[in-house]
């Protein structure tokens, strides 16, 4: 069991903050559901504009942000719930059970404090064990996936969620190793990539084991299939008008955003050569603006983790 974390100064700071509160706008009255909760920032934010009324429905996978729900929940005299679980879960039994929402909030991946505390296993700057669970009840951690799959398909994970282009090479170099002793800490897995890359990429883009713990850590929590289920879910739950927003930062996750947005844009299904609608579809959301949002200059120098945030923003069609 982790230690619970308590808030301090250093907490998460909110991604595009004003951006998504002027998407979401939420009124005195109306129900919120923040999908990604971590230390609260945005929660705090959409909480304020209901004015002690209404409700907030925080949802996260990581049991350690219970501290900084109840820190929010103390300040408000609105409603307000955490549950704990997968989103795509929550929000596939909330919509089953007749939920609605007027605004849904998903900001990607992890928190700051998973990130910075070394015992999550996220980071490859600190040696740590090897773990990268955002759920640490979860059955399937980073050593699993590292010990376990075979050469083939860590490659392909690599290849595929960090667009790494030693992939190959790094899968092998993996595999020859685990098999005179399994990798049980982060920092064996970096001096492994490193060997395995030639030497002047080890000094190229950004840190060498950066995309392989990318890979990594969207592998271990199905980070593109939650995202996959969940927004058939949102759009479900949303009430006509109802507002949704997501913020990703890489573009796999862009792409499922945005292919998501333009299917339900456009409603029907039916192959472009068709003359006539056939399958009766209708447009259920409408994408304000088309194009994805990005952080200003700005926030990027204050907040340097913004960098490669894009937030797409749509409204249920009345
Ligand atoms: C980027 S942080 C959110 C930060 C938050 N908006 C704030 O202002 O503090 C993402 C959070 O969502 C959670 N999370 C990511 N994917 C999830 C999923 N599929 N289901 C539930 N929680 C998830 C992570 O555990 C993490 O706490």
């Amino acid at each position: 069991m982790l230690p619970s974390v308590l808030p301090t100064e250093t907490d998460h700071v909110p991604v595009l903050a004003d951006e998504v509160l002027h998407a979401l706008s939420p009124r005195p009255g109306e129900t919120i559901v923040d999908c990604t909760f971590g230390s609260g920032g945005h929660s705090e934010l959409l909480v304020g504009c209901l004015r002690g009324e209404g409700k907030l429905i925080a949802i996260d996978r990581d049991p350690t942000v219970a501290p900084y729900f109840e820190r929010i929940r103390r300040t408000t005299t609105a409603k307000a719930r955490l549950l704990h679980g997968e989103f795509s879960v929550v929000l596939n039994q909330l919509a089953s059970n007749g939920v609605r929402a007027d605004a849904i909030l998903l900001d990607l991946g992890v928190s700051s404090m998973q990130l910075d505390r070394p015992e999550r296993g996220f980071s490859y700057a600190v040696d740590a064990p090897l773990d990268m669970r955002m759920d640490p009840s979860a059955d399937l951690s980073a050593r699993d996936v590292v010990n376990e799959t075979n050469e083939w398909d860590l490659a392909d994970i690599f290849r595929r969620y960090g667009e790494e282009r030693y992939a190959r090479q790094i899968a092998r170099a993996i595999v020859r190793r685990r098999a005179k002793q399994p990798f049980t800490r982060t920092g064996d897995l970096v001096e492994t990539i490193k060997q395995a890359i030639p030497a002047p990429a080890r000094f190229g883009e950004g840190h060498p084991a950066k995309r392989v713990f990318q890979a990594l850590r969207i592998e271990v929590n199905d980070e593109l299939g939650s995202l996959e289920r969940a927004l058939p879910a949102a759009l479900e739950m949303l009430r006509p008008h109802g507002r949704l927003a997501v913020i990703s930062f890489h573009s796999l996750e862009d792409r499922i955003v945005k292919r998501f947005l333009r299917n339900e844009e456009h409603g029907c299904t039916c192959p472009p050569d068709f003359p006539l609608c056939v399958c009766g579809s209708t447009p259920s959301l409408r994408a304000i603006p088309r194009r994805a949002i990005r952080p200003s200059a700005a926030e990027v120098a204050r907040n340097p983790r913004s960098q490669s945030a894009r937030l797409r923003v749509a409204v249920k069609v009345g």
